[in-house]
């Protein structure tokens, strides 16, 4: 069966295939792909443990799908097309055949650092070519990667590190973001102080900013490639991997404690993420695709490197923001490159909205087929921006929802194929069955419900586990419903049956598309000298879509209130990074609490949405009082 479904009739077909018989359906699919050696069982399966096994015995190496077996028939296509974030630096053009050259390489390079099959690599890097090289040089080797995005701060980083038990990190000296430059190796030089598990540093050089280099321990990207090259290095053959082997571990905030290690395996997630570009894009063969993602998220993991490049796409990554030099930066790019295909975030597409539409005209964006939107819900005034002012109403909207631990996409229109509404991710795509449930677990059957969204059925792009800790991906995704995957979200059917995603119904917090655990950030704040104890809810904002505010209970009076919340803030970035800044931090006397000492958080974000005169049944508040008080000095 061939990958790509070409009309409606064909995905209505290919979903109920998929339903019926999901182990022929999926056993058809990943026949398109590469394996060193064919599954013995495509599925064996509970979610009770969790157990999720997908094509058992089946031997192959990614990298083989997305390098190796293009090389003759498109080796000199365009593999990874790459824009400078300064927009006078030339770009960048790696064809398939450059791009396994230099895998290859530097995964021998690796080799010669010590890496072996199993061992977890740190990668921390620009938006740069070299930073899929490090991960495909990985997965070439059968280490598992664990990017981490740029904006975190060290002490993140070594949370991470610590976690997983890292022994080589790969990193650059610095980055460029705008008129910005990051100190990479400097954030990690002081992460590295708590990691002892991590024997090697690889440094390639981006910024050439002054960086520290430990004897033994440091060594320049560019030595080491010198030095494989001297010794003939160039081929490395694919470790055979299992299936079911790691490919790479992610880290995401959940509403509990520290971020978890997502776990992907090479198999499922090749198949998922393969099958998923093709469908929900239509990627046609000569189209410039863009997905505007860090890869240090999982939409640039599926989705700049692995989906498309399995499919033999041109992949283009972009190093910069999309405000600099000018708004116009997204629209240039797609003029330059004849973009086809633009994948992006709602919260960017607010933030250009903004700047109007001067910075639009005059781009000729009359390349664009198709457009994506992910990362959290797009509200009807971008879509229709979108839909208007860039794809000038020619270009079908795909408005993907998914998550860090799917894979790959779950629910989104097949591009010009399902019909659109506005902010619908619309039907889920072959293979995952979605239900909704109430409060008590109930599944609500029929059209026009809303409720919590729960997928009832594996899907090969799943995660397997949570790195070093199967009872908390038991307990935070497996335990809430019976038998069922809880997304941790809400969702609404419509009469038509189409989905629309409302939000997060958990103590996740959707900042610009970034998850952000409103416990991850107390626990930040209440690590500050003066704090006895904080609550973070989520409210309303224009461009990021939803902001953080801090609650926030002093041991004594701020000598300067708002030097104070700065200190505050700069506590916060040191201990997660800049990303988890409160917007507003509110000092109060005391936080809502029932008589069990339970914080109401229901309350604090009716106030920080501004619905002080609907807060709802406060019957078991233990003192009425402390909402007052809040309820008067909110910002
Ligand atoms: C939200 C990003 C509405 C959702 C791929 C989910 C969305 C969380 C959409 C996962 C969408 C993602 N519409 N909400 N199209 N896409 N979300 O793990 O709340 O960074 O649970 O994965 O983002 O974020 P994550």
């Amino acid at each position: 069966m061939d990958l790509r479904i070409r009309s409606f009739e064909e995905y209505q077909k290919a979903y109920q295939y998929s339903v019926e018989q999901p182990e022929d359906f999926w056993g058809d699919i990943a026949g398109n792909f590469v394996w060193k050696k064919k599954w013995d069982k495509v599925l064996d399966w509970n979610f009770k443990e969790p157990k999720i096994k997908w094509f058992e015995g089946g031997k192959l190496n990614i990298t083989e799908n997305c390098l190796d077996r293009h090389l003759e028939e498109r080796g000199d296509e365009p593999a990874i097309i790459w824009e400078s974030n300064d927009p006078d630096e030339h770009h960048r053009v790696l064809t398939y055949k450059n791009l396994h050259q230099k895998v290859c390489l530097f995964a021998n390079v690796l080799k010669n650092n010590g890496a072996k099959k199993g061992d977890r690599i740190c990668i921390y890097m620009p938006m740069i070519p070299e930073l899929a090289i490090a991960v495909l040089a990985c997965a070439r080797i059968g280490a598992i990667h664990s990017v981490i995005f740029g904006g975190f701060s060290a002490q993140s980083i070594a949370d991470r590190i610590q976690d997983a038990q890292c022994n080589i990190v790969v990193t650059a000296d610095g980055s460029f973001r705008g008129t910005k430059e990051v100190g990479l190796k400097n954030v990690m030089d002081d992460a590295l102080v708590q990691c002892p598990s991590v024997q090697k540093v690889i440094v390639l050089t981006r910024s050439r900013t002054p960086v520290s280099m430990i004897k033994g321990r440091d060594v320049w990207w560019i030595d080491e490639i010198h030095k494989a090259e001297t010794l003939g290095q160039v081929d490395c053959p694919a470790e055979e991997m299992d299936a079911e082997d790691p490919l790479f571990i992610l880290y995401t905030s959940g509403s509990t404690g520290k971020p978890k290690g997502v776990v992907h395996t090479c198999g499922g997630y090749m198949v998922y993420t393969g099958y998923t570009f093709q469908n929900v894009f239509q990627y046609n063969s000569g189209d410039v695709y863009f997905c505007t993602a860090d890869i240090g998220w999982i939409t640039g993991h599926s989705y700049i490197v692995y989906g498309p490049l399995s499919q033999g796409a041109a992949t283009l990554m972009f190093e910069g923001i999309p405000t600099w030099p000018d708004a116009g930066r997204f629209w240039d790019i797609v003029d330059k490159f004849k973009v086809n295909i633009l994948y992006t975030a709602p919260t960017a597409i607010r933030s250009l909205m903004q700047h109007g539409l001067s910075f639009v005209e005059g781009k000729d964006l009359s390349s664009l087929r198709v457009l994506g939107s992910v990362g959290e819900p797009i509200n009807e005034e971008a879509w229709h921006w979108f839909n208007e002012q860039i794809g000038k109403k020619k270009c079908p909207i795909v408005d993907t929802w998914w998550q860090t631990e799917n894979g790959g996409i779950l629910i989104s229109p097949l591009a010009g194929i399902t019909p659109t509404k506005p902010c619908y991710a619309t039907l889920p795509l072959p293979g995952v069955q979605p239900v909704l449930v109430d409060e008590k677990g109930e599944i609500l059957e029929g059209n026009n419900v809303t409720g919590n969204l729960c997928i009832k059925f594996p899907w090969p792009g799943m995660l397997r586990t949570t790195y070093g800790d199967h009872e908390r991906c038991r307990t935070t995704y497996f335990a809430t419903y019976e038998n069922m995957y809880f997304t941790g979200d809400g969702c609404l059917r419509d009469e038509d049956g189409y989905y629309r995603i409302t939000g997060r119904v958990d103590d996740v917090i959707n900042v610009s598309g970034h998850r952000i655990g409103t416990a991850e950030v107390e626990n930040a704040i209440n690590m500050f000298t003066d704090v006895i104890e904080s609550a973070v809810v989520g409210y309303p904002h224009d461009i990021k879509g939803q902001g953080l505010y801090a609650y926030v209970v002093l041991s004594k009076e701020a000598r300067d209130v708002e030097l104070t919340k700065k200190d505050i803030a700069a506590t916060v970035s040191r201990l997660i990074g800049p990303i988890a800044r409160p917007d507003k931090i509110q000092f109060v006397y005391g936080l809502p609490k029932t008589r069990s000492g339970k914080i109401m958080r229901r309350i604090l974000r009716k106030i920080a949405e501004g619905e002080i005169n609907n807060l709802g049944d406060t019957s078991t508040l233990l003192d009425p009082a402390v909402v007052d008080e809040i309820k008067n000095n909110r910002l």
